[in-house]
């Protein structure tokens, strides 16, 4: 335990933080997409697999077991990766105050400034994400476990859908950064794998967005319907 606290009193060991974090984040992200992507079967299929989510690992789990024991992991990864960047963030600008002065757009460099505010709004979405679809907080007509037709009701306002699509814009730009310097990383020792790092960040984040902007825009182009 006091190596892993070592470790991560590095800035290496808050990048590997962050890293592993990041992994279990995109880990889920990705199998989320895959399950929006059940609207298209119907309400029926929609909702029998939300119902198995919140069901599976019984009879050995009491329902829900699994679901709050991810929600938990994901909570984890979550404040894990937030803080290891806050404190690296804290520690680059620390640095660099201290060297030379710099302008203020060569200090903070573009990437790091787009993944903050792109982490600032994906954390801002999540929480508006889950008092829409989860607890039905600020949904016009939600009905618990009544998943397709809380999505297809959900998306039929365009403010919400539009706020949604920039949403998971800012996501797919934030994937791209991440998976692009865990790639970087890799490929340190793998010539191969450096060589396609940025067409292979580039078609995850993409399939990402579109995976996701899909469901939505089918509410609103009338593909999903309640009928
Ligand atoms: C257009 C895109 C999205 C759609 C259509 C969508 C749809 C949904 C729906 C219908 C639920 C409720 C599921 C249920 O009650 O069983 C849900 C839950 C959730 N979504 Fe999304 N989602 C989208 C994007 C995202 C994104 C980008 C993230 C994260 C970055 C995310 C994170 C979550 C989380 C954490 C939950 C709660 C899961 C739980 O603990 O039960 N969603 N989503």
């Amino acid at each position: 335990m006091r190596r892993v606290a070592t470790l991560y009193s590095s800035s290496v060991g808050k990048k590997i933080a962050m890293a592993l974090s990041g992994v279990i984040l995109f880990g889920f992200v990705l199998l989320h997409m895959l399950g929006n992507l059940k609207a298209f079967e119907g309400r029926e299929a929609m909702d029998s697999y939300a119902e198995f989510l919140r069901a599976v690992g019984t009879p050995v789990v009491p329902e829900y077991g699994v679901l709050w024991a991810v929600r938990l992991l994901l909570l984890v990864a979550l404040g894990v990766h937030g803080t290891a960047a806050y404190q690296l963030w804290r520690q680059s600008r620390k640095a660099r105050t201290q060297g030379y002065r710099k302008s203020r757009s060569q200090t903070f460099g573009y990437a790091s400034r787009t993944m903050r505010w792109g982490g600032v709004i994906v954390l801002a979405f999540v929480i508006y994400h889950l008092l829409h679809m989860t607890t039905g907080t600020v949904h016009p007509d939600f009905e618990y476990g009544s998943v397709y037709d809380n999505l297809v009701i959900g998306f039929q306002s365009i403010p919400v859908t539009a706020f949604y699509l920039v949403a998971v814009g800012a996501l797919s730009v934030h994937l791209h950064h991440g998976l692009w310097s865990v790639f970087a990383t890799l490929g340190n020792q793998n010539p191969r794998l450096d060589r396609i790092r940025r067409p292979a960040a580039a078609a995850i984040s993409i399939g990402l967005f579109v995976g996701y902007a899909i469901v939505p825009l089918a509410v609103l182009l009338g593909v999903l319907t309640l009928g």
